[in-house]
């Protein structure tokens, strides 16, 4: 049984009968359960049912001065342990994304010093609409966590994602936002109609782990923000992405599929085991080599020096990038190069044998001086066979959608 708190903000959707079950099953649970039900909600759900399943007063009004004297708006949203809102409307999530706060539930939810799980629910077209796709995103990297939405066949005869989670998904999606339960399922793919319907496209990103014995090893600074920026983008595009990480601190993009990584050599498995793919996008910093033997126990201290005797790890990117019935139809690599960028990377690509090379300039010519890793901003070169592109310096997103929307127009 649960002692925690939650608040239930319930937007107006067709789906927002299924809260109903929700809160029985929260109460069941032994949740402690307050509502706030939207002005669209009271036409889906009524105060008296919410009433009746929490036990307590369904709050639907900000200037209701009974209810603000009970306890305060500012209150309620740090009442909870966990802020849920369900159904998460188009409407809301804008809301929230932008900071508005025109009523009690987008007042709540910027009032609120709790994590927010949202379980959206809308039409399929909305739900993929680059506004929705911005406002989404923007919310996980204030630290909203999703469930859903589900495929399916929705309430107005069209089918795609969008439906709202079912109650017992979102329950369990509480107990993990909790750390109580077990992991929630990842969120649903966005099957936009975008020019990467139908494509299967790899990227590798962030850094590589190689071990020197349990507790030491060989890394590098690669942050992996540009690959799964990458990874999003094409997934906004409609594709279907498999991401193989490094090590890294980030979330997974939402409608990706990660799979986690530490070596070189894992990554070359877990891309060769991903393949097919009609397009491989190499960004992760790979470590050129790895110690030759990595100790079972922990090497101790003598007094003296020590030696590690590296050897080299394969080149995951010109492996794909050999003819053979397996090489996806367009190879692109990543470079970093600090001065004559288009000349080097152009011989990258003959030598790895790719389509197309993304020169990042590293170098000390931007006016913010060397790039580093990890950095928001790129300054990037389009190397492909018919010749050099300087593109605009961006931030990784910007460079990833021009990426991403490239790769559609190359796959047509
Ligand atoms: N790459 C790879 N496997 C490796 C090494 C690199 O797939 N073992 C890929 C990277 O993901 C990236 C590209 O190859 O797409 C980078 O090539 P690399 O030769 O490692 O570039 P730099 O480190 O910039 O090269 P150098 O300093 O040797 O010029």
């Amino acid at each position: 049984m649960s002692d925690k708190r939650i608040l239930l903000i319930v937007g107006g959707g067709i789906a927002a009968y299924k809260v109903l079950e929700l809160t029985r099953l929260l109460r069941k649970g032994g949740f402690g359960v307050r509502a706030i039900l939207t002005r669209a909600g009271e036409r889906f759900v009524t105060p008296m049912s919410l009433t009746a399943l929490t036990g307590e007063p369904v709050r639907t009004d900000l200037f209701d001065l009974g209810a603000e004297a009970e306890m305060g708006h500012i209150e309620l949203s740090r009442w909870a342990d966990l802020v849920v809102v369900a159904p998460a409307t188009a409407d809301l999530l804008g809301k929230a994304a932008g900071g508005l706060a025109d009523d009690l539930a987008s007042t709540a939810l910027l009032a609120t010093d709790k994590t927010v799980l949202a379980a959206p629910a809308m039409n399929v077209r909305m739900w993929s609409h680059p506004s929705v796709v911005r406002n989404v995103r923007q919310l996980e990297a204030d630290g909203w966590r999703f469930v859903g939405p589900d495929e399916g066949e929705m309430a107005c005869g069209e089918f795609g994602a969008g439906r709202l989670s079912e109650p017992e998904a979102i329950y369990d999606a509480i107990l993990d936002a909790l750390g109580q339960g077990r992991p929630a399922p990842p969120p649903a793919r966005l099957s936009g109609p975008g020019p990467l319907k139908g494509r299967h496209v790899l990227v590798t990103a962030g850094p590589t782990f190689e071990p020197i014995d349990p507790v030491r090893g060989l890394t590098n600074r690669s942050s992996g923000k540009q690959g799964y920026a990458i990874a999003g983008a094409l997934a906004e595009l409609g594709a279907r992405v498999t991401l193989v990480s490094g090590p890294t601190a980030l979330e997974t993009p939402w409608g990706v599929e990660r799979i986690d990584v530490e070596t070189a050599l894992e990554m070359e498995a877990a891309c060769r085991n991903a393949l097919p793919a009609d397009a491989a996008v190499m960004v992760a910093a790979v470590a050129d080599w790895r110690p030759e033997i990595a100790a079972d126990l922990k090497v101790k201290k003598t007094g003296g020096g020590a030696t590690v005797r590296l050897v080299e790890n394969p080149d995951i990117l010109a492996g794909l990038s050999r003819k053979g019935s397996t090489r996806p139809r367009l190879v692109v690599g990543f470079a970093a190069e600090t001065h004559d960028v288009a000349r080097y990377a152009a011989e990258k690509l003959m030598a790895k044998g790719c389509d197309w090379i993304v020169a990042n300039d590293v170098g000390l010519g931007g006016e913010g001086g060397p790039q580093v890793f990890g950095a928001e901003t790129n300054h990037v070169t389009l190397v492909t066979r018919k010749g050099a592109e300087a593109w605009e310096p961006g931030s990784k997103r910007d460079i990833a959608r021009k990426l991403a929307q490239r790769i559609g127009e190359a796959l047509k």
